[in-house]
Formats: structure tokens, C-alpha cells, sequence
């Protein structure tokens, strides 16, 4: 975070994100490339019939497990619960005491083929930053789409500056 600005005590501040582009899966090392097949073929059992969008997500830790999980709907459309949020909160379930690495997410509209990275939405990165938090160590993620290239971030902050803290 740069200092900007200061003029009678008020401040105005920069923040910087960083993020690495990778133009294809064939750039990254081959453990990352496994990752994001992992998460490809988990988008394929999503349970998306109202919105058609299958997003699939894969998670490394540090025993080297991969949990999968994909998105759940439900016909009350709020119930429903993202990839990203199903793989997590299973995570945490189930290895409570080990530490993710990196999340890969792959998105996938069954109605158009895409080759857009998604990247997860903001109830999602809380809830990253809240396991981040937990088990003190940055969590890298990869975005991808179904081809093309990929987003890399380093830390949650890079996708979350101003995440909700109760201090
Ligand atoms: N979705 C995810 O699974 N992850 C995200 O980060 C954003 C959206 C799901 C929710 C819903 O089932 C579908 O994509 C369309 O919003």
C-alpha cells in the first residue's frame, strides 16, 4: 500500500493487486496443470440445472490430499452454494489441522463455450481470507476456463483488500 495524498490529516492510499497471466495450462508446472484437470473434470458433476454454469474447484494441502467439489443449486435460489464455498468448507470439515496450498477454479457455461478464467465471487474470497487467516499461510489460487490462459494470485489479499475483520 502507497501513500498517495495527505492533506490535513485525511490520506489517500494506493493498493497494489499483483497477479501473474499465464497464456495456457502448457505454462505451468505440472502439479498446477494436474490441479486444474482436477477441477475441470469436478465442474462436469455440478449440479447447476437453473443457471447452466459448471464451475469446478480443486484443492491441494499440504499432505498433498486434493479435495473436489463443484457447484451445488437448489431450486430456492439462495440455498444454493458456490464451488469454491463447498470445497472449503468440506476442507476445513474433514482436515482441520492441514494447510491448503492452492485452489484451482475452473468455470465452464454449458451454454457457450468460454475460455474466460473465473475468478470467484466475493462471498467466496471472504471466505478464503477466513481460512488463510486460520492457518496462517498465504493460499495461492489458479483461475482458469475451460482453455486458455490462467490468472495466478499469491494471497487472498490480492483478490480481497478490505476483506470484513471484526478487531
Ligand atoms: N458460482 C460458483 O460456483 N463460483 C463462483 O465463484 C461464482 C459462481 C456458481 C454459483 C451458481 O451455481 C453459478 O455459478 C452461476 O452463478
Amino acid at each position: 500500500m502507497s501513500l498517495y495524498f495527505n492533506l490535513n490529516g485525511m490520506q489517500e492510499k494506493k493498493i497494489d493487486l499483483h497477479y501473474k497471466i499465464y497464456t495456457s495450462v502448457a505454462e505451468l508446472k505440472e502439479e498446477d496443470q494436474q490441479l486444474i484437470d482436477k477441477a475441470k473434470k469436478a465442474s462436469l458433476n455440478a449440479y447447476a440445472p437453473y443457471s447452466q454454469f459448471r464451475v469446478g474447484t480443486a484443492i491441494l494441502l499440504d499432505n498433498q490430499e486434493v479435495i473436489t467439489a463443484n457447484n451445488q443449486e437448489n431450486i430456492s435460489y439462495p440455498e444454493g452454494l458456490c464451488a469454491e464455498r463447498t470445497a472449503l468448507f468440506y476442507t476445513s470439515a474433514n482436515f482441520p489441522k492441514n494447510t491448503i496450498k492452492t485452489i484451482a477454479i475452473v468455470g465452464n457455461n454449458s451454454l457457450k463455450t468460454t475460455d474466460k478464467p473465473i475468478t470467484p465471487c466475493g462471498g467466496c474470497r471472504q471466505v478464503m481470507a477466513e481460512y488463510e487467516g486460520k492457518q496462517q499461510s498465504k493460499i495461492r489460487v489458479l483461475m482458469a476456463g475451460v482453455e486458455g490462459k490462467i490468472i495466478e494470485v499469491n494471497g487472498i489479499d490480492n483478490l480481497l483488500p478490505f476483506r470484513f475483520v471484526m478487531d
